[in-house]
């Protein structure tokens, strides 16, 4: 295969937390073992990354710390910079969006589209918090739905119903910011006409696929927004905290943040290109239309980069000679999940990667996660599994094959390469295999089946130790020595080509191999052949994989979780039917309610049952004022035991989810339920 230019990127996580296993499968280690393998297969690859530093999570985050947004995005770039350095991602630039140069690209584009008369500008209504002082994006509004009466809906749309209503209709907006309710201001602003190149895109998406096979998950979703037709969308937001729009009248307006985002894709390589003194390298790549452009992402960032960045590039080369390449491939992942629920870094369920960096080596975390990547379908980090993967395959099957054949080779042949003598079919067979491996793992990365591929680099191991055990070197040592030579030359040859076809996979333990084997990596193709000659030196060898025992991973599985999850847990055992007939669920009606003054979180409620009037305690005060609860039907378990919280007696208990950002919310029925109706 001809050479190819490769322009790879993964998507640019937010400077708002650190990245954990989840983000490793999705954006990151499929592009690195990609990117490895494109390397040493001797194409021209550029792999570019960032922090995402801009948008509303960020300035939260910050104003609850108060503290500026720069100390949050200075903490997380830092950190997630390091961790991925340390997992051994080989970007070749990992920069910021809240760099100058950034920001001035970000702003040509702007510039570009808004000289040629292309943004719709257009007034609307929106929400703006007086307390907080900022206009709300949409999922930081809250309020009742004016078609279904569904309480948690946004400021346009209802999830519940499927409504897109005008903002001034939401019934009892709140503020998922301040908590505080919301008023309506008249604001303008800027439009991408997304409509426009509906065509275009859908010719893109098609030709696209039709060349290089676009995953099924990618094409469903973009065929999914075709379907529903492609509408203008508002690129600029009432902000402070992001790309200043460039335009006089707009003052106190930025860039909505993924406009911009994917822009980083490009200020990423133009910063790469002056770090480097060649200020038009960045060119090379990305004014090339054949370059061949591969965007890893996660599944949540399809629309993004399928539709979105493309109408923007498609923008841009309508009116310019020099054009930009456009993404030949997304290879979006699915997630993964953690142990069987969702990573959730405040319930404790997960674990950063620093952390379990620090725990073990990087090698282990690479190919346990690149065995079972998400890419067709959501799959699980299992503590046991990883384990298991280290112990029975990295130990036992490729640490194995690399031990015996060198321990007996140092024992036999003084650690010298012997010489290849009469091949028998069993020799034959096994160089064929070995000859057959490069090709067959590079067809499977070159299709983005990663997880395929590495897998079937692991059969390559298994089929070693098979013709180690089937050749019996330990006979032959004794009658027939060239014989056993042969074995040991070829097995040599086998653990050579799997140092290659490993190396994009466990970068750290493969150099290892190469430096026992006294040797280097060639071209991806030549590594199954036969390059350790005759007589050549083999250093002594190493444990690559010792194993790991099981208080280790105990200890681990142990930790996970905080202990209201350990409980819930155990509450996760199946009930009967009478048991749950046992708790007596009740509507309630809530009388009064009143803060209790030592207690921040507990507040006293008296409510209204059929047997008569009681006393509840209810841990929500921090969610809600009193005299909004007043009135509000809601259901009790009614036959709890009584119990006395901060002095005061609480005869029962009300039900309530806990709901992110904001909290507890109170379940609250219909107001023409009778009170002391059963529910069940
Ligand atoms: N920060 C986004 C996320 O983590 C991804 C941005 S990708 C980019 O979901 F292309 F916009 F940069
Ligand atoms: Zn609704």
């Amino acid at each position: 295969m001809s050479k190819e230019k490769v322009l790879v990127t993964s998507a640019l996580p937010y400077a708002n937390g650190p990245i954990h296993l989840g983000h490793l499968s999705g954006a990151y280690l499929p592009a690195d073992i990609y990117v490895r393998y494109k390397r040493l297969n001797g194409d021209d690859v550029l792999y570019i990354c960032g922090s995402d530093e801009h948008g509303v999570p960020i300035t939260i985050t910050a104003d609850k710390e108060k503290v500026s947004p720069q100390v949050i995005i200075d903490r997380f770039h830092n950190a997630n910079k390091k961790a991925f350095e340390k997992f051994g991602m080989s970007f070749d630039n990992y920069s910021r969006t809240s760099l100058p140069i950034h920001h001035e690209t970000a702003k040509e584009f702007f510039l570009e589209f808004y000289n040629r008369g292309l943004f719709i500008e257009k007034k609307s209504n929106q929400f703006y918090d007086e307390k907080a002082k900022m206009f709300l994006p949409d999922r930081y509004v809250e309020g009742t739905c004016p078609k279904c009466g569904n309480e948690q809906a946004r400021s346009d749309e209802c999830e519940n119903c499927g409504s897109l209503y005008d903002p001034s209709e939401l019934k009892n907006p709140k503020s998922k910011v301040s908590g505080g309710t919301p008023t309506l201001k008249e604001t303008t602003h800027y439009f991408f006409p997304l409509g426009k190149y509906q065509p275009a895109l859908e010719k893109y998406v098609d030709e696209m696929n039709e060349k290089y096979g676009w995953k099924d998950n990618v094409l469903q979703y973009c065929r999914g927004w075709f379907k529903d037709g492609l509408k203008e969308r508002a690129i600029t937001r009432d902000l402070d905290w992001g790309v200043k729009v460039p335009v006089d009248s707009a003052a106190g307006k930025v860039i909505y943040v993924w406009f911009e985002a994917v822009l980083g894709y490009i200020s990423s390589i133009k910063e790469f290109s002056q770090l480097k003194n060649q200020p038009d390298l960045w060119k090379k790549y990305w004014h090339d239309v054949n370059t061949k452009y591969i965007a890893f992402i996660g599944k949540d960032n399809v629309v993004f980069h399928t539709i979105i960045f493309p109408a923007i590039l498609m923008a841009w080369n309508e009116g310019n000679k020099e054009k930009y390449c456009l993404p030949q491939n997304v290879p979006a992942n699915e997630f993964l999940n953690f142990e069987g629920k969702k990573f959730s870094k405040s319930r404790g369920w997960g674990i950063d990667v620093d952390e379990f960096l620090n725990l073990f080596p990087a090698d282990l975390l690479r190919y346990t996660l690149a065995a079972n990547l998400p890419e067709t379908r959501d799959t699980d980090f299992y503590w046991k599994e990883f384990q298991l993967r280290n112990n029975s395959e990295l130990a036992d099957i490729l640490g194995n094959f690399i031990n015996r054949t060198f321990t007996f080779l140092h024992k036999h042949f003084d650690g010298k390469v012997p010489a290849r003598g009469k091949l028998f079919k069993i020799d034959e067979d096994m160089l064929n295999e070995i000859g057959g491996y490069p090709s067959c793992v590079a067809n499977l990365f070159e299709k983005f089946k990663i997880r395929d591929g590495v897998n079937e680099i692991m059969n390559l191991a298994r089929d070693g130790n098979k013709y180690f055990n089937d050749s019996e070197p330990w006979v032959n040592v004794k009658s027939n020595k060239e014989k056993c030579g042969t074995t040991l030359n070829i097995c040599l040859q086998a653990i050579y080509t799997l140092a290659e076809l490993f190396y994009p996979v466990m970068p750290f333990s493969s150099e290892k191999l190469f430096k026992m084997l006294n040797a280097k990596p060639v071209e991806w193709k030549e590594s199954s052949k036969s390059l350790l000659k005759e007589g050549h030196q083999i250093n002594s060898a190493e444990i690559l994989f010792p194993k790991i025992e099981d208080e280790v991973i105990e200890e681990q599985v142990s930790k996970l979780g905080n202990p209201e999850i350990e409980s819930e847990k155990k509450q996760d055992e199946l009930i009967s039917y009478d048991d749950f007939m046992k708790t007596k669920l009740k509507v309630a009606e809530i009388l009064s309610a009143e803060k209790i003054t030592k207690s921040k979180k507990l507040m006293k409620l008296r409510v209204m049952l059929d047997d008569g009037e009681r006393q509840l305690i209810a841990g929500i005060a921090e969610h809600y004022n009193p005299e909004d609860l007043v009135g509000k039907k809601v259901v009790v378990v009614a036959n709890l035991q009584p119990a006395k919280l901060m002095g005061e007696e609480s005869h029962g208990m009300i039900l309530a989810v806990d709901k992110e950002p904001r909290g507890l919310q109170v379940l609250i029925v219909d107001d023409s339920v009778k009170v002391g109706t059963r529910v069940k």
